[in-house]
């Protein structure tokens, strides 16, 4: 595969940081976007990989910096949103495709591969509703689109056996919502490498991809194996439903927002997928056992991307 010119938006965030090197190995010219480079000093250092300091959101800027390039990468995305009517959600999700979409056309780039998440489009929660959105107009685009749709990503640096380690550690026991909640990990090495392979092979055009783990694992199964990676003997007490939504409803003012109404609504559905993408592109899914005991190590890193997530 001849080198091409990337442009990524989200680079920054726990998959960012994994795929700009990636890339960089396949010698491919990267440019990363993001609205505020403060505080990324060890990312910067990332060889081969070029930063600019924009508001991803300003058409004419971010013309400018997609003109001249093969692909867009869109990483954008947010678990939480700082009010509760869905406006943030819409923003970083559907607002910011429009704008890329529209970016990529002005700029004449053909190649989109856009980061989305199982379930897109189903539930009542915004942050499904809004990325299903995001997905029709990226298949409407008529750009040569690839849709990347991941279960819960683990690895360094994560926000899943980390968020749990942070909670485990200080907490006798752990009141937990949604705790029969099926998810099958995925690892953040095996999702890196998936965009690395679509880059590579025309027939990922028009495709969506599901990324998944080759384990099934409750909410429960996961806290379990954190308590377990910590050494750390921890009760865990699911929350019936109406106590799940307390909490949840509860935590919607908790600055941060450690759990919110919107995960209650996306936690309804099991994050499963059907036909794993990751084969589909040759790739074997890693399983998160081996994995656990390195994650929940802290890092400044770890701690790092833990403050960049909080809504805002
Ligand atoms: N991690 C998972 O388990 C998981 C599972 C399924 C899907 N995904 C999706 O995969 C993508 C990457 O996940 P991640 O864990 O790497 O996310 P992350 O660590 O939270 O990083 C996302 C990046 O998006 C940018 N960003 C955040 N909020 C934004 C906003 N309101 N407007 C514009 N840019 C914003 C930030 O970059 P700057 O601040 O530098 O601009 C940030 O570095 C996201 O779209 C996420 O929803 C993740």
């Amino acid at each position: 595969m001849r080198p091409q010119r990337i442009v990524v938006l989200g680079g920054t965030g726990f998959v960012g940081s994994q795929l700009l090197p990636r890339l960089r190995a396949d010698g491919h010219e990267i440019l990363a976007l993001s609205r505020n480079l403060t505080g990324h000093h060890e990312l910067l250092r990332t060889p081969g990989v070029t930063w600019r300091s924009l508001d991803v959101y300003d058409r004419n800027k971010l013309v400018d910096a997609l003109r001249g390039a093969d692909t867009v990468i869109n990483l954008v995305g947010i678990l939480n949103e700082k009010g509760r009517d869905g406006s943030g959600f819409q923003r970083a999700h559907v607002e910011l495709a429009e704008v890329v979409i529209a970016g990529c056309k002005a700029a004449g780039v053909d190649r989109l591969l856009q980061m989305s998440a199982l379930n897109a489009g189903r539930g009542q929660s915004h942050y499904l509703r809004t990325r299903g959105e995001a997905e029709a107009q990226i298949k409407a685009s008529r750009l040569d689109w690839t849709i990347f749709q991941p279960s819960v990503i683990f690895g360094p640096g994560d926000g899943l056996y980390n968020r749990f380690a942070g909670l485990l550690r200080p907490l006798p026991c752990l009141p937990l919502a949604c705790a029969d909640t099926k998810f099958a990990p995925v690892y953040v090495g095996d999702v890196v490498e998936a965009f690395a392979r679509a880059l590579a092979r025309p027939e990922s055009v028009g495709q969506s991809y599901e990324l998944y783990g080759p384990r099934v694992l409750s909410l429960r199964d996961i806290v379990r194996q954190t308590a377990k990676a910590l050494g750390r003997r921890r009760l865990v007490i699911p929350l019936p439903d109406a106590l799940a939504r307390l909490q949840a409803l509860c935590l919607d003012f908790v600055p941060g927002k450690p759990f919110s109404s919107d995960n209650y609504r996306s936690l309804q559905t099991d994050s499963v997928g059907g036909i794993d993408g990751l084969f589909r592109l040759g790739i074997t899914p890693k399983d998160p056992a081996d994995f656990v005991d390195a994650i929940v190590a802290r890092s400044p890193r770890q701690r790092r991307l833990d403050h960049d997530r909080l809504p805002r």
